[in-house]
């Protein structure tokens, strides 16, 4: 059975060997942050926007940490054999003394990295995937990368037991996030997707995604997107840095559009592979 190489607090070890204390306020209080990078070829895929959001996630938690980061991923993968992985990296404000709110200034941070292998299911991007709508019960930062994902699971959970792959998370009647990943829509040929406020993760496929759509000449409108849209849109996407951008097919047992992947998920598919070839080399891409 695999035993991946992880990192923890400067220590090089397999998994299975991996121990945190009881103690750590990630485990207690959930007060740490993390990130998730795709790397392909052994090359980290979009590493300064992470690295950029990282550092927002710790600065919004005030949490200090000095560490190459580049040269810890670099590592890590060549620990794991390179290749096609996602670096799982977390921080959390470490292990006091004693179970308390109160934060003791001299704990140091907790940092763990792994990387996983990417093992991609093809029938996400031939057949598209189904939401079902729940109402959004996060907090108001939604924008911090927090560990703090039980409003996610418990919508993923209620989306799952009534059928549908994922959770779209509706709050006060607009269409936000799936439970891990962007929302794109396209109408009238307009690819649109909601503005970057506290309510949703600012996600890097997303911003990826808008960069490669405006250089190709689509037009992008980042914009609030009332529930009644999934009514008229031709296209739905989730976004993220694992799946990239799927196809959504259904909400709620009802087709968007006709109810396929569509012509413009297809180009920007397709544009999207070609930036992560120029970027990680041959072999990048998905090939459907
Ligand atoms: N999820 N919104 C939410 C709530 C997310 O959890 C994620 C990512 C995204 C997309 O962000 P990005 O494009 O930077 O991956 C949006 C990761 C992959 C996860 O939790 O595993």
């Amino acid at each position: 059975m695999s035993d991946p190489i992880v990192y923890l607090n400067g220590e090089w070890l397999p998994r299975s060997t991996a121990r945190i204390s009881p103690l750590d306020r990630g485990f207690l209080f959930a007060d740490g942050i993390y990130e998730v990078i795709p790397v392909y070829n052994g090359k980290p895929f979009g590493l300064q926007p992470h690295l950029d959001r990282l550092h927002r996630s710790l600065t919004a938690l005030k949490i200090v940490v000095h560490t190459d980061w580049p040269q810890l991923f670099q590592q890590l993968v060549d620990h794991n054999g390179g290749g096609h992985l996602s670096i799982y990296l977390q921080i959390t404000r470490g292990a006091p003394a004693k179970r308390e709110h109160k934060i003791d200034p001299t704990t140091t941070p907790t940092v763990f990295a792994m990387a996983n292998p990417i093992r991609h299911n093809l029938a996400i991007w031939h057949q598209g995937i189904s939401l079902n709508t729940v109402t959004d019960q996060r907090w108001n930062r939604c924008d911090i990368k927090s560990v703090a994902l039980l409003a996610n699971i418990l919508g993923l959970m209620d989306a799952n037991q009534a059928g549908a792959d994922d959770a779209l998370l509706v709050r006060e009647g607009e269409l936000l996030e799936t439970s891990a990943g962007n929302l794109c829509l396209v109408q009238d040929g307009v690819l649109m997707t909601p503005p970057c406020t506290t309510h949703i993760l600012p996600g890097i496929t997303r911003l990826l995604t808008l960069h490669i759509a405006r250089t190709a000449g689509v037009p992008v409108e980042e914009r609030p997107l009332p529930v009644g849209m999934l009514a008229t849109a031709s296209e739905l996407w989730m976004l993220s840095s694992t799946k990239e951008l799927v196809p959504v097919v259904t909400v709620n047992g009802q087709p968007i559009g006709d109810g396929q992947p569509g012509p413009v998920w297809r180009r920007l598919f397709a544009l999207y592979q070609a930036q992560k070839v120029a970027e990680c080399g041959a072999g990048a891409e998905i090939v459907l």
